[in-house]
């Protein structure tokens, strides 16, 4: 079966049943706040499953448009896909579970309809919780139709529960039904939600709740049904496939991959992924930008879904190594797939083309800049184990991000991707921490210091912030003085650079520290911190600081008179750290809390740069 035989066959079916079909609505929704992006064929629907009177009726059907972006990582496998094609029929208060779940059983397996294998199908139903109860009733409608018992699964909300699109709106329990994508003589007696062979392919949406804004739920005016069946997945069982992209709806972008990039689809799985990606991602750029509504890359809603898309797929591109423009040629590809059924794309193909020419070719620069800039950070890192541990903070990014316009989103991938390589896979929660405490953290203050500064306004804020700088400052003298411990008098100062966030120290050396002399060193001031050593100031001639050894920036002009700092005893000669110094500084070590060294690095011939940070 083609994708377009499935298309006509679904609305056919549900027309016999009593179905008006709809046309496919816009993926840019009109008048609602609650979504981006069409996400669902229900979606454009919303008003009628509140109540509203449909001209068409109370049974509809269709095939929908759709993007959705809430699974975007994991796309790249076989089955995930941030465009598709939904197929839905609609009950507006008037059938319901009983009809539904049969008329789904009956075109999946009915012989004039998808004649799927029964013994391949699975479904599951909702539990139950102290929200709503287990669905029984979906559960003995399916027993009815000869489904095994070990093949309908009772899962939780997480699973069985589907709405509100947004935050608030129409919701409620689903049933829904998977298809082995496994070898067929090895269909298990059970469904296991774990296993990925189990390939979802039709929901059907039991909408009798409204979600509200503070949270509960109230019982709908009426009872809806809202279905969705997966085109590209249900396209693979019914052809065989146990991978989306060699259906017909893929294949053609795949091969033209293929050919610009030089590679095979199948080669290595980062080689498939990339393609993957590739291919996934320029299709729902093309659909979006050849819908009617002329979204345009932005920094945005919408117009930013589109903008990341678009750059996920040059920077995949780019790991595969392609050097010439190759989005437009793509999405030639998929103007050619599509625009039968949706002839806005043919309409919209000059748009499409020169929107995609452009971002490519603005985002290439940006790419090769944030990329070499991520490489210096990541070889900074010396050895095999420092990079499987390494830990790029979200200061880091967000200066890609401030510097180089690299995006955050990217930084990360960059670095998932990269620990990934190295066999260490970090942790979703580290990825999430990483987001939403550090990146977000940075740039609030950046948003909130900027507003301050223009408004002159939280003082406390600025406050705090420049006690911080004042301990970074001493932290500082620590390093010079513990740099000379472990790497000998020959290190001298060459600048340092602090904010309240953190200590840029560069310092003459010939060669790249190692790990254990970074260590060293920071164990070294951890310890004279640790230690409390006071912080003294004093005022001498220039010749008696030189005397005593305190160290300068000697080609630096001093008047006669200097302040010295000392960190330890000054009048014993027993002390860590003594410099030429205007000041301000902490009264003892201990205010200074936890140093750590994030990272050491060249930055010129014979001078190392090193980034520290205190109390992370
Ligand atoms: N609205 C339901 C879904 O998207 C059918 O899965």
């Amino acid at each position: 079966m083609t994708s377009e035989e499935i298309r006509q066959s679904f609305l056919e079916f549900f027309e016999k049943k009593g179905h008006k079909i709809i046309p496919s609505s816009s993926l840019i929704p009109e008048n609602d706040p609650t979504v981006l992006l069409t996400t669902a064929g229900m979606h454009p629907l919303v008003p009628y499953l509140m109540g509203e009177k449909h001209p068409a009726g109370q049974r509809l059907a269709n095939c929908q448009k759709c993007i959705r972006t809430s699974d975007i990582d994991k796309v790249g496998d076989t089955t995930h896909h941030t465009f598709f094609e939904m197929l839905g029929n609609w009950s507006l208060g008037n059938y319901f579970k009983k009809e539904a779940i049969e008329w789904s059983w009956e075109f999946l397996t009915g012989k004039e309809w998808l004649n799927l294998d029964k013994n391949r199908l699975a479904v599951s139903v909702f539990v139950g919780d102290s929200d709503a109860p287990f669905d029984e009733e979906s559960f003995n409608i399916w027993k009815n139709l000869g489904v095994s018992e070990k093949r309908i699964a009772k899962l939780p909300k997480k699973n069985n529960w589907w709405g509100p699109a947004g935050e608030t709106g129409p919701c409620g329990p689903d049933t829904e039904m998977f298809y082995w994508a496994g070898d067929a003589d090895k269909v298990p007696e059970g469904f296991n939600d774990d296993n990925v062979s189990w390939v979802e392919i039709w929901n059907d949406v039991f909408m009798q709740f409204n979600k509200k804004a503070d949270g509960t739920f109230e019982t709908l005016k009426q009872q809806n049904v809202d279905t969705g069946m997966g085109l590209e997945r249900t396209l693979a069982a019914l052809n065989g496939f146990d991978d989306n992209y060699r259906t017909e709806l893929f294949w053609p972008l795949i091969k033209k991959i293929e050919e610009l990039f030089g590679k095979k689809y199948g080669d290595s799985l980062e080689i498939t992924r990339a393609m993957r990606i590739i291919a996934d991602h320029l299709k729902a750029a093309a659909l979006i930008l050849g819908d009617e509504k002329g979204l345009m890359p932005s920094n945005v809603g919408a117009g930013y879904v589109l903008r990341r898309l678009i750059r996920r797929a040059v920077r995949n591109g780019f790991s595969l190594g392609i050097k010439e423009t190759f989005t437009s040629k793509i999405a030639e590809e998929v103007i050619k797939i599509y625009q039968e059924v949706y002839p806005e794309l043919k309409k919209n193909k000059e748009f499409i083309i020169n929107q995609l020419a452009q971002e490519e070719k603005k985002f290439k620069k940006t790419l090769e800049n944030g990329l070499k800039e991520f490489d210096k950070i990541f070889r900074s890192l010396s050895s095999d184990e420092d990079k499987k541990f390494f830990y790029i903070g979200g200061k880091d990014f967000f200066n890609l991000y401030q510097t180089y316009g690299f995006p955050v989103e990217l930084s990360i991938e960059e670095y998932v991707c990269r620990r990934n390589k190295l066999g260490y896979t970090p942790a979703s929660e580290e990825i999430q921490k990483l987001w939403t405490e550090e990146v977000h953290k940075k740039m609030l203050e950046h948003q909130k210091l900027s507003r301050t500064a223009s408004a002159g306004m939280f003082k406390g804020g600025l406050a705090d912030a420049s006690e911080r700088t004042i301990k970074y400052h001493t932290a500082a003298h620590l390093t010079l003085a513990a740099l000379r411990k472990v790497l000998g008098e020959g290190v001298l100062q060459k600048g340092s650079n602090i904010t309240s966030e953190r200590l840029r120290f560069d310092f003459s050396y010939p060669e790249k520290m190692t790990s254990e002399q970074i260590k060293q060193v920071e164990d070294l001031i951890n310890e004279k911190i640790k230690e409390d050593l006071p912080v003294i100031c004093e005022e001498m001639n220039l010749e008696d600081a030189k005397n005593q050894g305190a160290m300068g920036v000697f080609d630096q002009k001093y008047g006669e008179r200097v302040k010295v700092y000392t960190i330890g005893n000054p009048s014993t000669g027993d002390f860590f750290s003594k410099e030429i110094c205007g000041g301000p500084h902490v009264n003892c070590a201990s205010e200074i809390g936890k140093f750590k060294i994030l990272k050491e690095e060249a930055v010129g011939t014979g001078v190392r740069r090193i980034r520290g940070i205190i109390n992370f």
